[in-house]
């Protein structure tokens, strides 16, 4: 069995499944739809939870949480700071901390490394740079309300440019990471500088009747047929079989959210054959909307350009 749990940098421990809390679009007030679907989790076994300020469901996330009958130190909760936080790390803390109310937080993103002041987005070298807010973060941890910090959206490059200032290592970098986007340098390297991995759309974010590509991959669904699992059961066996990778799908479904917790052992062949449908013509692709159109095409997003992203190339 791929292990169910993994160690950070600093020691604490992160459950290698999670339910991602990203609603489709930011949410607010009580958000009975995102309590729901914590509680279910839940009950189903989820022991980690990923949130964000900028899904604006952090406050029904803390109450499910609380309402559970789970010993707090049993379940692992993430957010992260927004774009508009850069500036103000400490009081965006304090607004996720408040929100969630949950005595401690696990883990705090910097969701981007771009900052955004009113509408206009930072270029990369004007202030805040991703450096100087990641110098704020670093004070967090000391406090005691905030067990590990880390980046999300981050390349090889930004994590080499962050490194350079950095006095604490990031415990983890949340990146897109699915079948057809394994991230090969990514892992890698961060494989080499202790940085764990999650994945954001592990099962390439599939729409409401329309699926996902990734679900429909030919190699994927005969591996599924083979084990007698569903293709996003075996999407995310073989994330997290990689090692230093965790996986936070998406599911306000029971009977989803129950099977994506189903990871196995996948076989060394069948292991290696999806490591390698990404190579087939057309397969190399980024799944998640972000929103903006396709990023590949256009050249940026949210306001850098790929090459400052260190997005030019997909692997
Ligand atoms: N750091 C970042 O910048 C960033 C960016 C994007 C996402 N994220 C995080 O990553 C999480 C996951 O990403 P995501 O939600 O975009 O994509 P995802 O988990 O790949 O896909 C979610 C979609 O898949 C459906 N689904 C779930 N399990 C399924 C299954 N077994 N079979 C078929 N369909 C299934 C869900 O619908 P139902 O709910 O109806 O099952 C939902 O529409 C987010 O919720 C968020 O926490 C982070």
């Amino acid at each position: 069995m791929p292990a169910t749990t993994l160690k950070l940098n600093n020691g604490q421990q992160i459950p290698a499944l999670g339910l991602g809390c990203w609603m489709s679009k930011p949410v607010e007030g009580d958000n009975p739809e995102t309590y729901e679907m914590v509680v279910q989790a839940l009950k189903t076994g989820y022991r980690h939870l990923d949130t964000a300020a900028g899904y604006g469901n952090e406050k029904a996330v803390g109450r499910a949480v609380r309402d559970s009958d789970i010993p707090r130190s049993e379940i692992f909760v993430t957010t992260k700071l927004g774009f508009d936080g850069h500036d103000d790390v400490e009081g965006h803390f304090k607004k996720s901390f408040d929100a969630l109310d949950i005595e401690y937080i696990d883990l705090f993103l910097m969701h981007w490394p771009q900052a955004k002041k009113g509408d206009d987005w930072v270029p990369k070298d004007q202030s805040p740079t991703f450096a100087e807010t990641w110098k704020e973060m670093e004070k967090l941890v000391k406090g005691g309300k905030c067990r590990s910090i880390g980046v999300s959206n981050f390349s090889v490059e930004n994590l080499e440019l962050l490194l350079k200032s950095a006095d604490i290592v990031p415990a983890v970098n949340q990146v897109e990471a699915n079948i057809y986007h394994p991230q090969a340098s990514l892992h890698k390297y961060c494989a080499e500088k202790n940085i764990h991995l999650t994945a954001y759309c592990p099962i390439g974010q599939p729409k409401p009747e329309v699926g996902s590509k990734v679900l429909k991959d030919e190699v994927l669904i005969g591996l599924g047929e083979k084990y007698g699992k569903p293709a996003a059961a075996v999407a995310l066996s073989w994330l997290v079989q990689r090692g230093n990778w965790s996986a936070v799908p998406k599911s306000a479904n029971p009977t989803r959210m129950a099977q994506n917790l189903e990871i196995f052992e996948l076989e060394k062949a069948d292991f290696e054959a999806l490591s390698k449908v990404h190579e087939q013509p057309g397969k190399l692709m980024i799944s998640c909307d972000y929103g903006s159109g396709d990023i590949m095409e256009k050249g940026e997003i949210f306001g850098w350009s790929l090459k400052d992203m260190g997005w030019e190339k997909l692997d």
